[in-house]
């Protein structure tokens, strides 16, 4: 059952199209996520749900609840909407304790001291920040001041939880475990999220599911897997997880490497889809491209120009005429030497058109 809901919502800056007719339906619980390059309008869109944003067209519902809709002249406020929110920056206010920047949104909604208190304590234990509670955020790390933040979102006991980048200020290490916090946190109060990244394995990592945006325009709305194996275009399978792309021309339906004058292997079969497009881009994920042999008749050759150990995984450059291509193994697997020749194998290829 869908709980928020967006119809046709439009923003422009003046001659910018910033959301571009945008639509989508997040289910009670549902962890969502609106991921793509800065600047394509995911700020833009999460300031509109919340409410700090007018919509140029289109309708905000939560529920059977209308929020938001120009054409009926109709706006809830903020403070109405019930939705946590949490920013990139951390928006904590040192002069304030710990605990009492997680209950401000509690005295603003002039609930009673003993309820304040109560809510205040179990954001704070939730977040593990009782032992923290009465001293200033500033003496706090980033991941600790971000779950000031989040304790203080958490507070209000949202419907739903409104993230804009709030791990990107912080370090690797504490990024990937903060996105485990935010889950259990989400198991806990079972509130839904919108979680707004530009970093792909973030939103893999969290989302039931993921939208992915260009430009103010939708590209596909699908599960983690579903956008990593099935990308609805060349854009997002690009912006999803590592990728190649090998420029081709397609001569009657064989594509012939550009600039390449080696063996071609016989299954670079143009789809049927292409058919029309002399320019092609073959495009493959670094870690389901294999090494074969020489013989191979599926095999592409080129020579290995770099080999770089990133622990677990080995990242192989390889030049293939004038083009390169990434390959990645395990570190346990065999592989060839910088300046060895070789072949691949490409395990699950996908085509496009070159200028698509
Ligand atoms: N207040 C504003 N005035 C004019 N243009 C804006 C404003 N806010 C955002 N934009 C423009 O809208 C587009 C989307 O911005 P934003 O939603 O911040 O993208 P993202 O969060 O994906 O990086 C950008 O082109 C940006 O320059
Ligand atoms: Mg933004």
């Amino acid at each position: 059952m869908s709980y928020v809901r967006l119809v046709n919502v439009t923003k422009r800056f003046g001659d910018v199209i910033a959301v571009n007719n945008l639509n989508y339906e997040i289910g009670k619980g549902e962890c969502f996520s609106m991921l793509g390059p800065s600047g394509c309008g995911k700020t833009t869109t999460l300031r509109m749900v919340a409410g700090f944003e007018d919509l140029s067209d289109g309708e905000v519902w939560v529920g059977d609840r209308l929020l938001s809709s120009p054409a009926k002249n109709h706006y809830t406020p903020p403070e109405n909407r019930n939705f946590g929110m949490v920013f990139q920056a951390f928006a904590v206010w040192p002069h304030l304790s710990v605990y009492e920047n997680v209950a401000f949104p509690l005295r603003i909604r002039k609930l009673d001291e003993k309820e304040i208190d109560q809510r205040t304590m179990d954001a704070l234990r939730a977040t593990n920040l009782v032992s923290a509670k009465d001293g200033s955020p500033d003496f706090l790390s980033g991941g600790g001041k971000q779950r000031v933040a989040l304790a203080r979102a958490l507070a209000i006991n949202p419907d739903v939880m409104l993230l804009d980048e709030p791990l990107s200020s912080l370090d690797p290490h504490l990024r990937e475990e903060m996105r485990f916090e935010i889950k259990d946190l989400q198991m806990k109060y079972g509130f839904s999220i919108i979680y707004v990244t530009h970093d792909q394995s973030e939103a893999m990592a969290l989302s039931d599911r993921i939208l992915v945006m260009k430009l103010g325009v939708v590209q596909q709305i699908d599960t983690p897997l579903n956008i990593y194996n099935h990308p609805a275009n060349k854009f997002v399978f690009s912006f999803i997880g590592l990728s190649n792309f090998l420029s081709a021309k397609n001569e009657n339906g064989r594509a012939k490497v550009v600039n390449h004058n080696g063996q071609l292997p016989a299954s670079f079969v143009v789809p049927e889809h292409l058919a029309g497009e002399t320019d092609v881009s073959f495009a493959s994920r670094p870690s389901e491209i294999d090494f074969t042999t020489m013989e191979d008749p599926e095999g592409l050759h080129g020579v290995i120009t770099r080999k770089a150990f990133l622990g677990e995984i080995v990242d192989y450059q390889m030049q293939v005429g004038d083009q390169f291509l990434r390959v990645q193994k395990g570190r346990r697997d065999p592989g060839p030497e910088p300046g060895e020749s070789c072949a691949v194998k490409f395990l699950r290829p996908f085509w496009y058109a070159e200028n698509e």
